[in-house]
């Protein structure tokens, strides 16, 4: 669970229960008046981002700030030592012991749990290539439960990249622990690695899939980790799917979610990513205590 001085790699030791009583904790730092949760000692957190970011790293930022701490961003490794060649694991010692809390986002699998092993202080796992992206599927969680109120009994059909989507690995992780039925729907080649368990595949969102279906979440081709497919949410799709359905995407899109949808009730994307804010808020006033 989430308390004070603890590193936020993965959500797999959460239990089902852990899971319900974050988002009901998160659910507290939503809508809320910021005041409240100014903290009397101001700390310092550190966005060290080796990849690519806008919502991860400006939500932490905003959340940071409007809890009345200040933030260290480095997002140009390029201008920094790593430039030179330095090691994660030094680049780590260092900002350690500078500030309280290092939001951490790194091309390579397994590097949250690196760092965590040499860091005096906290390490927030914001993307570790394609593992995970524990804090986005909070968020993701979060826009479920907020919407259904529950996550027992739902549909939910995975839409994408199922090979590299980190979001997509983090999310199972989670859903397994419930009672939901999940569905996959990608290419051929992007299909979701064994580990992660097997589901229903299929490469189109037929019209039986897309009428049973609750949540659909969809992710962009990574194509940085050498991706390629093609696939998009169609008009005979967004016909199918059932009117209290939502369509979810972790953002950012490329051309499988087209913006004709952006008007539909159920496109839920744009207050997905607003719960980021609420979701990092509750995360670092939790961790830094
Ligand atoms: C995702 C990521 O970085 O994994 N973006 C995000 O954090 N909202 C999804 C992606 O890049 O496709």
């Amino acid at each position: 669970m989430l308390s004070k001085g603890s590193n936020f790699i993965s959500l797999s030791d959460f239990t089902k229960e852990d899971i319900l009583a974050t988002l009901s904790l998160i659910q507290s730092y939503d809508d809320q008046n910021l005041k409240r949760f100014i903290p009397n000692k101001k700390k310092l957190l550190a966005n060290l981002f080796y990849e690519p970011s806008t919502r991860t790293s400006s939500s932490f930022f905003s959340a940071a700030t409007l809890l009345g701490h200040e933030v260290l961003s480095i997002n140009e490794v390029k201008f920094s030592s790593v430039a030179k060649g330095e090691t994660l694991e030094d680049t780590i010692r260092t900002l350690a012991s500078y500030v309280h809390c290092i939001v951490l986002r790194h091309p390579e699998e397994g590097s949250a749990k690196k760092a965590a092993a040499v860091s005096d202080v906290p390490i927030v796992n914001a993307g570790d290539g394609t593992g995970e992206h524990p804090t986005q599927t909070l968020l993701d969680v979060y826009t479920i439960w907020k919407h259904w109120q529950k996550l027992d009994g739902l549909t939910i059909t995975l839409m994408g990249d199922l090979k590299y989507g980190r979001t997509i690995h983090s999310l199972i992780e989670v859903l397994k622990k419930f009672d939901v039925n999940i569905n996959l729907i990608g290419p051929k080649d992007l299909r979701l690695p064994k580990t992660y368990g097997s589901y229903l595949e299929s490469t189109e969102l037929t019209e039986n899939l897309a009428m049973g279906t609750d949540v659909l979440y969809m992710t962009r081709v990574q194509k940085e980790r050498g991706a390629k497919g093609n696939y998009a949410l169609t008009k005979l799709d967004a016909e199918n799917l059932p009117p209290s359905s939502i369509v979810m995407h972790p953002l950012p899109r490329v051309d499988e979610l087209p913006t004709w949808f952006d008007s539909d009730p159920r496109a839920k994307y744009f207050e997905q990513m607003q719960n980021g804010l609420a979701v990092r808020k509750c995360l670092l006033d939790r961790i830094l205590g």
